[in-house]
């Protein structure tokens, strides 16, 4: 460890989508909802679907190598592999474990962290710290969901909002002023039963009467969690641009978790910014929990819509309940 805390921020990005586009009108044919219904109320058209044989580690896999690749790097330089997702390819070993041995990643060493759609969010707080306080010089972070596997094919009110995908991100030190300046991060654990996946766990291990009431599924009560949802985005947002001595009117760009256009549009005007500074790409791939910040914040930089000393700032919430918010000066 060091003495003096060093800068660390994001110096490499990938993403990866599987190849399945599921439109709006294909889910028609198989629920009682209507195009219209899902575009107006949700402002998602298709999202994408993992393969049979597809699993987290495979989306995570090719996100990393592409981030790596952006960086410059190779498995062997990464010192901490971090996944956050709650889809991992099995409850052990960790699907960081996986992907560590999937990049060669040798001596590097790897976690899971489940938060939910915060947790990109979440893994970049705690793997930026590693490399402030000198532990690490380069610290993987994959979010990687296959949500596709958990949902219910006949509940409307959630097979038509997911999609699965995967992001990644590189952090290594960086010069003085630039890369993560603050994070919030927060959780709400009396809200768990709005949005879980009841089975499968300690609590309620697997059996034929878990199946048979569909608890391998997950259950969201979406109402709930959109009035929290609303409220969040905004506070947290505010509160790391606070930490970092900031205020709204500082945000360049701004990369919200892509839950539903309405949630979105309701941060956004909290924070009084024009639509040009803010990335939307959830009408392509719905919500995609922890792999939708990654996946946009990947797109918007290679659209050249983020550019160094840009203060961008990543909010996200989801189930736990759990929210987290982080302010970057953008130094590459
Ligand atoms: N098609 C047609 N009608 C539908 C559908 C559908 N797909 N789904 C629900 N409805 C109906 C309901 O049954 C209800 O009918 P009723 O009035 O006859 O009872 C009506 O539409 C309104 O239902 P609401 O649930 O009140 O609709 P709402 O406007 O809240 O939209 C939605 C539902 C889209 C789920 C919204 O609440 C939402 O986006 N919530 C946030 C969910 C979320 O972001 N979850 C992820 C968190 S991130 C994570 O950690 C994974």
């Amino acid at each position: 460890m060091k003495d003096t805390l060093r800068p660390a921020g994001i110096v490499g990005l990938g993403s990866q989508l599987p190849g399945e586009v599921v439109t709006n009108a294909d889910l028609t044919k198989v629920l009682d909802t209507t195009e219209e219904w899902i575009l107006t109320r949700t402002g998602i058209s298709e999202r994408r679907k993992a393969s049979k044989e597809e699993a987290a580690s495979d989306l995570g896999t090719q996100a990393a190598l592409k981030a790596l690749e952006d960086a410059g790097l190779k498995g062997d330089d990464v010192d901490l592999v971090i996944v956050a997702t709650i889809t991992p390819d099995m409850a052990f070993p960790s699907t960081a474990c996986l992907i560590q041995h999937k990049i060669g990643a040798s001596h590097a060493a790897a976690f899971d962290l489940s938060a939910a759609c915060s947790g990109f969010i979440y893994g970049l707080a705690v793997g930026s710290q590693f490399v402030a306080n000198g532990t690490y010089d380069t610290v993987l972070v994959v979010a990687t969901e296959v949500l596709s596997k958990i949902l219910d094919p006949e509940d409307r009110t959630t097979s038509i909002l997911f999609g699965d995908g995967a992001g990644a991100a590189v952090i290594r030190p960086v010069d003085q002023g630039e890369g993560f300046l603050a994070f919030d991060l927060g959780s709400k654990g009396e809200g768990g039963d709005l949005l879980k996946l009841p089975a499968g766990g300690s609590r309620k291990p697997t059996s034929l009467e878990t199946i048979k009431e569909k608890e391998h599924f997950i259950k969201m009560s979406g109402n709930e969690v959109f009035k929290f949802a609303v409220k969040i985005m905004g506070d947290a947002a505010v509160k790391a641009l606070e930490k970092a001595g900031l205020n709204k009117q500082d945000i360049d760009y701004l990369i919200p978790h892509q839950a539903n256009i309405r949630i979105i549009e309701s941060a956004v005007k909290r924070l009084k910014l024009s639509p040009e500074k803010v990335y939307i790409n959830l009408d392509k791939y719905g919500n995609m929990s922890g792999a939708s910040i990654p996946v946009a914040l990947d797109e918007a930089a290679r659209k050249n819509h983020i550019k160094k000393g840009d203060r961008v700032v990543l909010v996200g919430f989801g189930a736990g309940l759990t929210w987290g918010s982080c302010v970057i000066n953008w130094s590459i």
